[in-house]
């Protein structure tokens, strides 16, 4: 367990131009230190106008923070106007997708089978996908949140290979918990995260089971990430508005501190 890297992600949405992305991602690099990369993977998702500035920035300074995008389209190219395809990500040095965001699943119709090919999309081009899972409040008050989530995890590694897994993320975000201040219950949490880690060992193995990392994510800040990093099935957290500003997404980084 100890093995994994955590993985800490700042999930910009649709914030920041790429003016301000370059004032963050200097801001939040001259906030950590070396010895938090050596414990922490560091990642930050902005939109996709601000890669090219973001990876300018991280390149030109050699800064140790990775990059991510926050969605990506299913085929390497073609008619799909407004859309963005993996290879064009990977030649960003993206190293992160977050792949079926529950914002993403509700306002844009986005189904578990097209998670699951973005999923691949992200794989094919040497990519980590991030698979965001969760249940909605109506969902958790029903009793159904296990069966969700481990419905969706199903779903969305459907066909994707072991190897690929063991150095993906699947970050559990409970629905009613993002942006809405109420994050998870920390022991919830955990049993949500050890439920996902049991489900990949179930069908792709130990060496699977064993890489993956699960984050949590929903509303976490500076206040509550230390109590969801105890868990010893999380291995780091999905941010969204706590990313948004340097000083308290470095605060959320540095949690041990
Ligand atoms: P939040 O968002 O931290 O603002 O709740 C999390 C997410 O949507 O990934």
């Amino acid at each position: 367990m100890d093995e994994r890297r955590e993985l800490i992600v700042g999930n910009w949405k649709m914030h920041a131009t790429h003016l301000e992305a370059i004032q963050k991602v200097q801001k939040l690099s001259y906030r950590l230190r070396p010895e938090d990369f050596a414990r922490v993977e560091v990642v930050v998702a902005p939109a996709f106008t601000a890669l090219r500035a973001a990876q300018l920035v991280i390149e030109t300074d050699h800064l140790l923070i990775r990059l991510g995008a926050q969605n990506v389209h299913w085929e390497d190219e073609g008619a799909f106007t407004g859309e963005v395809s993996a290879p064009m990500l990977a030649k960003l040095n993206v190293s992160h997708v977050i792949v079926g965001h529950s914002e993403r699943r509700a306002m844009f119709g986005e189904t578990d089978a097209v998670v699951n090919r973005k999923v691949k999309a992200v794989a094919r081009h040497g990519m980590h996908p991030i698979l965001c899972v969760g249940e909605t409040l109506e969902q958790r008050e029903s009793g159904s949140t296990e069966e969700v989530v481990v419905g969706m995890v199903r779903e969305g590694l459907k066909g994707v290979t072991a190897e690929v897994v063991e150095a993906a993320a699947i970050a559990y975000e409970p629905v009613w918990a993002i942006g809405t201040g109420k994050n998870a219950d920390p022991d919830d949490a955990g049993s949500v995260a050890e439920l996902i880690r049991d489900t990949v060992r179930s069908r792709l193995g130990e060496a699977a089971a064993d890489g993956v990392r699960v984050l949590y994510g929903g509303s976490v800040n500076p206040g509550n990430i230390r109590a969801f990093m105890a868990k010893r099935h999380i291995d780091g957290a999905l941010v969204g508005g706590a990313s948004l500003d340097p000083d308290v997404f470095a605060a959320v980084v540095r949690y041990w501190i």
